[in-house]
């Protein structure tokens, strides 16, 4: 179905006093989906537990960086069409209930099954016959049947509806109009209910069921993982006898449609390809060998490239430093980044290690670019900003994005 327009209640007399609440809405995710909902004049409600999150938003600051939102969030404040609370008693008032809380994996790499079940469970007091509930988060297979028996229990009259959110962070504001989006309901109603709310701000949106959309999702954030690790891998064997990946890279996929899709090397990290790809895995009974096998090469890279290094330099007695901690370039968003696991491997190897990056604001350990620069014998880049891309360091750099062009060969 393809769509246009703006926002439009369900009846011209809605009695709902709020048009979305989004459960979880001061996060990567649900900021930016509230802020573009009422953007197209949909009266939203970010419900969420971070207190401080929710005051920063009312103050109309964003709590992380996601360009292009902040001027549309200053509008949508002072026009009173958004607002946060941490009031539990906001969700009644609301015709649809949005939930994007985060999903991550534990520590073994097991999903947690009841993350949103458990979420649901504690705001059912608050849910109200003749709402619709829209699961937006990255969730394990069969986690909305889950939620529909939980809500069947209860004995409401509510629209389970599971519509994955497929944005890329920093891409928020412009992939929000303009990817396709998922809908899958288990009736025409919820189908219905769902395309008139995402009518308001996709391009189009498409039918699954919800069992589909589910892995629908997932399969999206794992293809995308394990071209990431080919191109690793292929980095790896290149460099391994002494050839740069990047150069053969630039001349297989010129002008060679087949192969154009084929990314650089890099560390592939962030907060959602690696556990989606292993939530997939757990799903499949832990029967996905490629699933793990590109888990193995992404996040084995950090340990490969400080091994190159060590033999390359000598770590030993060396002060080394790490140029980007975020996940990935223009991001402020150390979840998961790889950057990270290079500095604990390179403590353990060098006298010392510095980090440093222009975006990051919540890693007290991070020091100036230009002691970094000054202090360190040796450089890895971490994440490939591009500011710096203009910098002509003096020392070894390790470069596996090859932001300087020179090549990427330890
Ligand atoms: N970050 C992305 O680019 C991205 C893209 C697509 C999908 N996703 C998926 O979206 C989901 C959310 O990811 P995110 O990056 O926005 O996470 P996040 O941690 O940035 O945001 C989650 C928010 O939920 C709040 N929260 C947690 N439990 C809550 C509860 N019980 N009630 C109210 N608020 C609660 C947190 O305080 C936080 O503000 C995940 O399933 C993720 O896999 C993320």
């Amino acid at each position: 179905m393809t769509n246009s327009g703006g926002f439009s209640t369900n009846s011209p007399q809605s009695a709902w006093s709020t048009d979305v609440i989004i459960v979880g809405g001061c996060g990567h995710v649900g900021l930016p989906l509230g802020i573009v909902l009422a953007d197209r004049g949909c009266r939203v409600v970010l419900y969420d537990l971070n207190k401080a999150a929710v005051d920063l938003v009312n103050d109309a600051v964003l709590p992380f960086d996601e360009p292009n939102a902040g001027p549309i969030l200053r509008r949508v404040i002072d026009d009173g069409t958004l607002r946060a609370s941490s009031d539990p008693l906001e969700i009644s008032r609301a015709e649809s209930v949005v939930v994007v809380i985060g999903t991550p994996v534990d520590e073994h790499l097991n999903p947690d099954l009841f993350a949103v079940p458990n979420a649901i469970d504690a705001l059912a007091e608050h849910l109200v016959d003749g709402q619709l509930l829209v699961l937006r988060s990255t969730i394990y297979p069969g986690v909305t049947a889950r939620v529909e028996m939980l809500i069947a229990a209860l004995g409401r009259t509510v629209d389970v509806v599971f519509c994955p959110e497929r944005i890329a962070e920093g891409k928020a504001m412009e992939e929000l109009a303009s990817l396709p989006q998922i809908i899958s309901a288990r009736n025409e109603q919820g189908f219905e209910r769902a395309e008139r709310l995402f009518g308001a701000i996709a391009s189009e949106t498409v039918r699954l069921a919800p069992e589909e959309a589910e892995l629908a999702k997932l399969f999206t954030n794992t293809y995308r993982y394990i071209k990431f690790a080919i191109a690793n891998q292929f980095f790896m064997i290149a460099n391994d006898y002494g050839l740069d990946f990047d150069r053969i890279r630039t001349a297989l996929t010129r002008n060679y449609p087949r192969a154009n899709d084929l990314p650089g090397a890099g560390l592939a990290a962030g907060p959602c390809l690696f556990k989606d790809t292993m939530q997939l895995a757990a799903f499949n009974n832990n029967g996905f060998t490629l699933g793990h096998s590109a888990m193995l090469v992404n996040e084995g890279l950090p340990l490969y490239l400080v091994s190159k290094a060590d033999d390359r330099f000598g770590l030993a007695g060396r002060t080394v430093g790490i140029l980007g901690m975020a996940f990935k370039s223009e991001s402020d968003d150390i979840r998961s980044s790889l950057s990270y696991k290079l500095k604990r491997i390179l403590r353990f190897r060098a006298a010392e290690v510095l980090t440093t990056d222009p975006y990051v604001t919540t890693d007290p350990d991070l020091v100036s670019l230009e002691e970094t620069l000054e202090r360190c014998d040796l450089l890895f880049i971490g994440a490939p900003h591009a500011v710096y891309r203009h910098l002509a360091p003096t020392q070894p750099m390790v470069d596996v994005w090859n932001l300087f062009g020179n090549g990427v060969v330890v």
